[in-house]
């Protein structure tokens, strides 16, 4: 059973493209299946206690793919959500959003606004979906944001240290504990990097259409065989 061992999940969602590109299929089709994809994880997290759930739906670096991709990602933003939210209230799951709306679309913020007002009271678990986002300019806008309350006397000075600093990122969330990428990729690509300092990372080969709750089931059996020692050594294991 899923304890406090394992708060909060993460998942990089990457091999859209490629699982179309294999089947012979345009890219945006690898999408829609993502998203199809996502939402049975993100109920089946919910399902088995899993408190939160961080997703990487678009980072702000994507802005840089075809004008053509970038806007069907963005129409399968607006579809997907307005959709989803349903199935998301029927199970009680909360959707908050995190990154910038800076230089998105009127549509997408809105339907991003939506979603978040309408499953707000939910009480069971947390989607986070990083959506124009990346992991260094999350970390200067909560600089900025402690930087301004200070100028605004909101706060009186205080020591910043590693707890505390969370209530200034996007969203006040525990730091992740268990991190999956799928696609193949060994890397973060500026995905919350404050909060995954001491993650358990697993980078598996299959496309994200492909991703299951029983992938995700086996993955976290490996998980609680884990030993976190986050620095220290585990006392229980070494008593010499
Ligand atoms: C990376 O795969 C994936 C993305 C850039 C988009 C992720 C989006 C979804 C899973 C769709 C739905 C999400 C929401 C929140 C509705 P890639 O395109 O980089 O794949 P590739 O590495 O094979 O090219």
């Amino acid at each position: 059973m899923i304890d406090d061992k394992l708060k909060h999940l993460a998942i990089i969602m990457d091999g859209n493209g490629r699982w179309a590109q294999k089947k012979g299929l345009i890219r945006s089709l690898g999408h829609k299946e993502g998203a199809k994809a996502l939402e049975k994880i993100a109920i089946y997290a919910n399902k088995i206690g899993i408190k939160y759930l961080s997703v990487y739906a678009f980072s702000t670096d994507n802005f840089k793919r075809s004008e053509a991709e970038v806007t069907y990602l963005m129409d399968l933003f607006v579809d997907t959500f307005s959709k989803q939210y349903s199935k998301y209230e029927k199970n009680n799951i909360k959707v908050i959003f995190s990154g910038t709306e800076k230089g998105l679309r009127k549509d997408v913020i809105k339907t991003m606004h939506e979603i978040k007002e309408k499953t707000k009271d939910n009480t069971g678990g947390v989607l986070n979906i990083c959506l124009n986002y990346g992991g260094q300019e999350e970390i200067i806008r909560a600089a900025e944001r402690y930087h301004e309350d200070l100028a605004n006397k909101r706060v009186k000075k205080i020591q910043i240290n590693r707890d505390n600093f969370y209530q200034y990122l996007d969203n006040n969330l525990p730091p992740v504990d268990l991190m999956v990428r799928t696609g193949g990729e060994k890397r973060l690509s500026n995905f919350l990097l404050y909060q995954l300092t001491y993650a358990e990372l697993y980078f598996i080969d299959d496309y994200f259409p492909d991703f299951t709750p029983k992938i995700l089931e086996k993955i976290i059996d490996n998980f609680y065989k884990r030993d976190r020692k986050f620095g220290g050594i585990n006392e229980k294991k070494n008593k010499n």
